[in-house]
C-alpha cells in the first residue's frame, strides 16, 4: 500500500519526504486556502519536494473549463495529477484529459456507481471519502470493499485512493479491503508509529539497560 500526504504545507511535506515515507501528495482547495501561499508558487514548491504524484484540484464547473485548467496544471510540473470532482462534467473532462495522457484523480467519490464511472472514464485514481461517509453514518470502509470487488471483477486499472481518513483504523481497514493508497493528514501520519505499549516497553528496556551499567559503544 502506498501512502500519500494529504497536505498543502510544504514544511510538513518536506519532513515526511525526508523520512522516505510518502509516495505522493494530495491537496484540495481548502488545504491550499489554509496554506495562505500563492497558488502557482505553492504547486511548483510541492512538486519539487517529491517526485511522486501530486494531486491538484480544478475549480471550474464546466468540463470545457476543467480541461483547460487541467492542461494548465499539468504544465506546471511533470508530476501533477489533475483532481476532478465526481460530476458528469468532471467525468467528461476525465475522458479528455486521460486520452491526452494526463493523469486524473476523480475526487469526492461517495458511491460504487461513481467509482465505476471514474474507472470507465480512464481515471488513474479514484478517491472515496471514507471519513465523510462515516460522519453521515454510512460505512466508508464498506465502499472501499465494494469498489475493490468491482474493479477486480472487471480488471479496471484505476487505483483506489482511500481519502478523508481520520483514524488509524481507517488505514488498517483500507489496507485489508485492498485500497492501493491511503492519503493521510500529517497528524494522523505521525500517530501511525505510536503505541502506548511501545513507550512502556522502551521505558523498561532503557531502565534495565541503565542498571546493567554496560555500553554498546
Ligand atoms: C483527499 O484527496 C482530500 O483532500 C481529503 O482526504 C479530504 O479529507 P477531509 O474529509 O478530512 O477534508
Amino acid at each position: 500500500m502506498d501512502f500519500f500526504l494529504d497536505s498543502a504545507e510544504t514544511q510538513e511535506i518536506s519532513k515526511f519526504h525526508e523520512l522516505g515515507m510518502i509516495n505522493g501528495v494530495t491537496t484540495n482547495p481548502s488545504l491550499i486556502y489554509k496554506s495562505k501561499k500563492p497558488f502557482r508558487e505553492l504547486v511548483t514548491d510541492i512538486c519539487a519536494i517529491t517526485n511522486g504524484p501530486v494531486s491538484i484540484e480544478v475549480t471550474a464547473s464546466s468540463s470545457e473549463k476543467m480541461v483547460e485548467e487541467g492542461f494548465k496544471l499539468a504544465k506546471m510540473a511533470s508530476n501533477v495529477v489533475v483532481k476532478l470532482p465526481m460530476t458528469w462534467e468532471g467525468i467528461k473532462a476525465c475522458k479528455i484529459l486521460s486520452k491526452n495522457k494526463i493523469p486524473v484523480n476523480v475526487t469526492l467519490c461517495f458511491s460504487s456507481t461513481q467509482a465505476i464511472l471514474a474507472a470507465k472514464a480512464g481515471a488513474t485514481y479514484v478517491s472515496p471519502f471514507i471519513g465523510r461517509l462515516d460522519d453521515s453514518n454510512i460505512d466508508g470502509i464498506e465502499l472501499i470493499r465494494e469498489i475493490k470487488t468491482i474493479y477486480t471483477n472487471y480488471n479496471f486499472t484505476t487505483k483506489i485512493l482511500s481519502a478523508s481518513v481520520r483514524t488509524k483504523n481507517h488505514i488498517t481497514q483500507s489496507a485489508i479491503a485492498g485500497a492501493d493508497i491511503a492519503t493521510i493528514p500529517p497528524n494522523l501520519f505521525y500517530d501511525l508509529a505510536n503505541h502506548h505499549l511501545t513507550d512502556k516497553g522502551l521505558e523498561t528496556f532503557n531502565a534495565d539497560w541503565e542498571k546493567s551499567g554496560q555500553k554498546i559503544l
